[in-house]
């Protein structure tokens, strides 16, 4: 198995995995947001490669305050494997260059599989914080 940084022009080999690994769809799984990511200086966007077929993702971005963590997802014939756990090592090796100080990864509570990742990944809850978020439109406005 080998990380390496997405390329761009492989985006459907992304959104796919994304979608066969029941990640939960979100407003930038689009290939144009997935080229802006790859683009940027300060994100990662990894992917995982097992005999030239990518088998999962994560996308580290850093903000000039926290570091950020999304997008992870395994395919489900390949967990269990450490797959993640190397994706998350490369992430924090960028982070670490980075000069990060906090990492967030936003969990889904009532992911047990992804809650059980984490903190195997010695990552801890913040049981204070709760997710305020407004998507939106390419003009701005307000979308569901
Ligand atoms: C969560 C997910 C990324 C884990 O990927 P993975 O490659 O199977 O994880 P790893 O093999 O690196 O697991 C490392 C450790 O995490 C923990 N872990 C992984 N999957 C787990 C599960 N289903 N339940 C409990 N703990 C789990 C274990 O401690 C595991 O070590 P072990 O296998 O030696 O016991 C994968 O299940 C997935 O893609 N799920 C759907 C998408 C998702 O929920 N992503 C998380 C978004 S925050």
């Amino acid at each position: 198995m080998k990380v390496r940084r997405f390329r761009t022009g492989e985006g459907r080999a992304l959104l796919r995995p994304w979608a066969e690994s029941d990640a939960t769809p979100s407003v930038t799984d689009t290939l144009a947001d997935l080229r802006r990511v790859a683009a940027s200086d300060r994100a990662r966007c990894l992917v995982a490669e097992i005999d030239r077929r990518v088998v999962g993702s994560v996308i580290a971005t850093f903000d000039g305050w926290r570091g950020n963590i999304y997008r992870l997802a395994v395919h489900p014939e390949h967990r269990r494997r450490g797959v993640a756990r190397a994706l998350v090592a490369e992430a924090e090796r960028a982070f670490a260059r980075w000069g990060v100080r906090r990492i967030t990864a936003l969990v889904e509570k009532d992911h047990p599989w992804a809650t059980g990742f984490w903190k195997a990944a010695g990552y801890d809850p913040d049981r204070r914080i709760t997710r305020f978020i407004r998507n939106m439109n390419r003009d701005g406005a307000k979308v569901p």
